[in-house]
Protein backbone atom coordinates (compact mmCIF):
# COMPACT_ATOMS: atom_id res chain seq x y z
CA UNK A 1 0.00 0.00 0.00
CA UNK A 2 1.29 3.52 -1.00
CA UNK A 3 2.05 6.17 1.43
CA UNK A 4 -0.77 8.42 0.24
CA UNK A 5 -3.33 5.33 0.48
CA UNK A 6 -2.11 4.74 3.92
CA UNK A 7 -3.26 8.77 4.71
CA UNK A 8 -5.71 8.70 3.11
CA UNK A 9 -7.06 5.29 5.24
CA UNK A 10 -6.27 7.48 7.92
CA UNK A 11 -8.09 10.83 6.64
CA UNK A 12 -11.42 8.38 6.39
CA UNK A 13 -11.02 7.03 10.18
CA UNK A 14 -10.35 10.54 11.53
CA UNK A 15 -13.97 11.86 10.15
CA UNK A 16 -15.89 9.33 12.67
CA UNK A 17 -14.30 11.49 15.47
CA UNK A 18 -15.76 14.97 13.75
CA UNK A 19 -18.34 16.30 16.04
CA UNK A 20 -22.21 17.32 14.64
CA UNK A 21 -22.75 20.74 14.37
CA UNK A 22 -19.59 22.00 15.88
CA UNK A 23 -16.44 24.11 14.18
CA UNK A 24 -13.17 22.02 14.70
CA UNK A 25 -9.30 22.68 14.18
CA UNK A 26 -7.51 21.65 11.36
CA UNK A 27 -4.00 21.04 10.11
CA UNK A 28 -1.87 21.65 7.41
CA UNK A 29 -0.24 19.05 5.50
CA UNK A 30 -0.20 16.49 2.76
CA UNK A 31 -2.32 14.02 5.25
CA UNK A 32 -4.13 17.00 6.87
CA UNK A 33 -5.30 17.77 3.25
CA UNK A 34 -6.65 13.89 2.66
CA UNK A 35 -8.56 14.86 5.93
CA UNK A 36 -10.13 18.14 4.43
CA UNK A 37 -10.93 16.50 0.97
CA UNK A 38 -13.02 13.61 3.24
CA UNK A 39 -14.66 16.52 5.53
CA UNK A 40 -15.89 18.01 2.43
CA UNK A 41 -18.00 14.85 1.69
CA UNK A 42 -19.65 15.49 5.05
CA UNK A 43 -19.62 19.21 5.21
CA UNK A 44 -23.51 19.63 5.89
CA UNK A 45 -22.57 17.91 9.20
CA UNK A 46 -20.20 21.19 11.22
CA UNK A 47 -20.35 24.61 11.31
CA UNK A 48 -16.98 25.21 9.63
CA UNK A 49 -13.32 25.15 10.53
CA UNK A 50 -10.61 27.05 12.10
CA UNK A 51 -7.67 27.04 9.98
CA UNK A 52 -3.55 26.25 10.76
CA UNK A 53 -2.82 27.67 7.61
CA UNK A 54 -3.27 30.09 4.54
CA UNK A 55 -3.11 26.72 2.54
CA UNK A 56 -5.61 24.78 4.77
CA UNK A 57 -8.16 28.03 4.69
CA UNK A 58 -8.33 27.50 1.16
CA UNK A 59 -8.46 24.56 0.55
CA UNK A 60 -11.50 24.25 3.19
CA UNK A 61 -13.39 26.91 1.32
CA UNK A 62 -12.43 25.16 -2.09
CA UNK A 63 -14.82 22.77 -0.15
CA UNK A 64 -17.42 25.61 0.73
CA UNK A 65 -16.31 25.00 4.33
CA UNK A 66 -17.00 27.91 6.46
CA UNK A 67 -13.56 29.45 8.07
CA UNK A 68 -13.68 30.82 11.00
CA UNK A 69 -11.17 33.02 12.56
CA UNK A 70 -10.24 31.51 16.15
CA UNK A 71 -11.14 34.44 17.76
CA UNK A 72 -14.42 34.32 16.58
CA UNK A 73 -14.75 30.48 18.63
CA UNK A 74 -15.04 30.20 22.09
CA UNK A 75 -14.08 25.70 22.02
CA UNK A 76 -12.53 23.61 19.49
CA UNK A 77 -13.55 20.31 20.55
CA UNK A 78 -10.85 18.65 18.60
CA UNK A 79 -8.07 19.72 16.22
CA UNK A 80 -7.08 17.20 13.64
CA UNK A 81 -3.80 17.09 12.33
CA UNK A 82 -0.72 15.32 10.71
CA UNK A 83 3.01 15.00 12.50
CA UNK A 84 6.86 14.45 11.18
CA UNK A 85 7.42 12.32 14.12
CA UNK A 86 5.38 10.97 17.05
CA UNK A 87 6.49 8.90 20.09
CA UNK A 88 4.65 6.21 21.62
CA UNK A 89 3.52 8.47 25.21
CA UNK A 90 1.83 11.04 22.16
CA UNK A 91 4.59 13.63 21.69
CA UNK A 92 5.31 15.64 18.13
CA UNK A 93 7.37 17.04 15.92
CA UNK A 94 5.57 19.48 13.66
CA UNK A 95 6.12 22.50 11.31
CA UNK A 96 7.52 20.35 8.27
CA UNK A 97 5.43 22.20 6.30
CA UNK A 98 6.08 25.38 8.05
CA UNK A 99 2.75 26.11 10.01
CA UNK A 100 3.83 25.22 13.65
CA UNK A 101 2.94 28.09 15.60
CA UNK A 102 -0.85 28.71 14.21
CA UNK A 103 -1.05 24.87 14.48
CA UNK A 104 0.37 24.68 18.61
CA UNK A 105 -2.15 27.86 19.19
CA UNK A 106 -5.52 25.84 17.82
CA UNK A 107 -4.20 23.18 19.44
CA UNK A 108 -3.90 24.27 22.79
CA UNK A 109 -7.46 25.81 22.22
CA UNK A 110 -8.53 22.44 21.14
CA UNK A 111 -10.54 19.72 24.20
CA UNK A 112 -8.24 16.84 21.85
CA UNK A 113 -5.90 16.43 19.48
CA UNK A 114 -6.34 13.77 17.10
CA UNK A 115 -2.96 12.83 15.34
CA UNK A 116 -3.23 11.12 11.51
CA UNK A 117 -0.17 10.00 10.84
CA UNK A 118 1.19 7.23 8.52
CA UNK A 119 3.09 4.23 10.07
CA UNK A 120 6.73 5.99 9.17
CA UNK A 121 5.88 8.71 11.53
CA UNK A 122 5.60 6.46 14.86
CA UNK A 123 9.17 6.69 16.73
CA UNK A 124 11.16 5.08 19.95
CA UNK A 125 12.82 8.84 20.18
CA UNK A 126 12.10 12.29 18.35
CA UNK A 127 14.61 14.31 17.14
CA UNK A 128 15.99 12.29 13.49
CA UNK A 129 13.17 14.29 11.67
CA UNK A 130 14.83 17.91 12.23
CA UNK A 131 13.20 19.77 14.07
CA UNK A 132 11.28 23.60 12.94
CA UNK A 133 11.83 26.79 15.10
CA UNK A 134 10.00 29.43 13.87
CA UNK A 135 12.01 32.50 15.01
CA UNK A 136 11.67 36.44 14.95
CA UNK A 137 14.02 37.14 11.64
CA UNK A 138 16.29 39.48 13.81
CA UNK A 139 17.03 36.98 15.93
CA UNK A 140 17.86 33.75 13.64
CA UNK A 141 21.42 34.55 14.08
CA UNK A 142 21.13 34.51 17.83
CA UNK A 143 18.86 31.32 17.98
CA UNK A 144 21.08 29.59 16.14
CA UNK A 145 23.80 29.78 17.80
CA UNK A 146 21.64 28.88 21.09
CA UNK A 147 20.95 25.87 19.10
CA UNK A 148 23.90 24.71 18.24
CA UNK A 149 25.45 25.53 22.25
CA UNK A 150 22.59 22.71 22.91
CA UNK A 151 23.92 20.58 20.77
CA UNK A 152 21.78 21.01 17.71
CA UNK A 153 22.69 21.79 13.76
CA UNK A 154 20.57 24.68 12.74
CA UNK A 155 19.79 25.64 9.23
CA UNK A 156 17.71 28.49 7.97
CA UNK A 157 15.18 27.13 6.08
CA UNK A 158 15.13 28.54 2.30
CA UNK A 159 12.90 28.96 -0.58
CA UNK A 160 13.52 30.10 -4.38
CA UNK A 161 16.79 31.13 -2.88
CA UNK A 162 14.98 33.35 0.19
CA UNK A 163 14.61 33.03 3.50
CA UNK A 164 11.22 30.99 3.69
CA UNK A 165 8.87 32.96 5.10
CA UNK A 166 5.89 31.68 7.43
CA UNK A 167 2.39 32.56 7.21
CA UNK A 168 3.63 35.21 10.26
CA UNK A 169 6.24 36.39 8.04
CA UNK A 170 8.81 34.64 10.03
CA UNK A 171 12.15 32.52 9.73
CA UNK A 172 12.13 28.83 10.49
CA UNK A 173 15.68 26.69 11.37
CA UNK A 174 15.82 23.58 11.52
CA UNK A 175 17.47 21.96 13.55
CA UNK A 176 19.04 18.74 12.74
CA UNK A 177 20.74 16.10 15.54
CA UNK A 178 19.56 17.22 19.04
CA UNK A 179 19.04 14.51 21.54
CA UNK A 180 15.20 15.18 22.56
CA UNK A 181 15.46 12.51 25.59
CA UNK A 182 13.26 15.06 27.50
CA UNK A 183 10.23 16.61 24.56
CA UNK A 184 8.49 18.82 27.03
CA UNK A 185 11.73 20.18 29.17
CA UNK A 186 13.10 20.82 25.58
CA UNK A 187 10.11 22.56 24.06
CA UNK A 188 9.93 24.78 27.25
CA UNK A 189 13.98 25.82 26.88
CA UNK A 190 13.56 26.52 23.12
CA UNK A 191 10.23 28.41 23.75
CA UNK A 192 12.01 30.62 26.44
CA UNK A 193 14.43 31.89 24.37
CA UNK A 194 13.68 35.58 23.38
CA UNK A 195 13.35 35.66 19.74
CA UNK A 196 11.75 32.46 19.32
CA UNK A 197 7.85 32.61 18.15
CA UNK A 198 7.78 28.55 19.06
CA UNK A 199 9.44 25.13 18.90
CA UNK A 200 7.76 22.49 16.73
CA UNK A 201 7.95 20.52 19.47
CA UNK A 202 4.55 19.34 20.52
CA UNK A 203 4.81 17.39 23.73
CA UNK A 204 3.53 19.74 26.89
CA UNK A 205 0.37 19.76 24.94
CA UNK A 206 1.19 16.18 22.85
CA UNK A 207 -1.86 14.18 21.11
CA UNK A 208 -4.71 12.69 22.57
CA UNK A 209 -5.11 9.71 20.12
CA UNK A 210 -3.04 9.04 16.98
CA UNK A 211 -5.11 6.96 14.15
CA UNK A 212 -1.81 5.69 12.20
CA UNK A 213 -2.08 4.25 9.00
CA UNK A 214 -0.51 0.73 8.77
CA UNK A 215 -0.79 -1.91 5.74
CA UNK A 216 -3.19 -3.95 7.98
CA UNK A 217 -5.39 -1.48 8.97
CA UNK A 218 -5.85 1.93 10.74
CA UNK A 219 -4.06 1.20 14.19
CA UNK A 220 -5.46 3.36 17.12
CA UNK A 221 -2.85 4.73 19.82
CA UNK A 222 -4.54 6.64 22.69
CA UNK A 223 -2.11 8.68 25.60
C1 LIG B 1 2.79 21.38 8.94
O1 LIG B 1 3.43 22.50 9.42
C2 LIG B 1 3.22 20.17 9.70
O2 LIG B 1 3.19 20.26 11.06
C3 LIG B 1 2.52 18.93 9.24
O3 LIG B 1 1.40 18.65 10.01
C4 LIG B 1 3.42 17.80 9.35
O4 LIG B 1 4.60 18.25 8.73
C5 LIG B 1 2.93 16.54 8.68
O5 LIG B 1 2.83 16.74 7.30
P1 LIG B 1 2.52 15.57 6.30
O6 LIG B 1 1.18 15.05 6.60
O7 LIG B 1 2.61 16.23 4.95
O8 LIG B 1 3.60 14.54 6.48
Amino acid sequence: MSQDNLKLSVARAAIVHVPEGQIIGVGTGSTANFFIDELGKIKDRIAGAVASSVATAERLRSHNIRVFDLNEVSSIPVYIDGADEITYQGAMIKGGGGALTREKIIASAADRFICIADESKLVPLLGAFPLPVEVIPMAYALIARRLTALGGKPALRMQDGQPYRTDNGNYILDTRELQIANPVSLENEINNMPGVVTAGLFAGRGANLCLLGTPDGVRTLEF
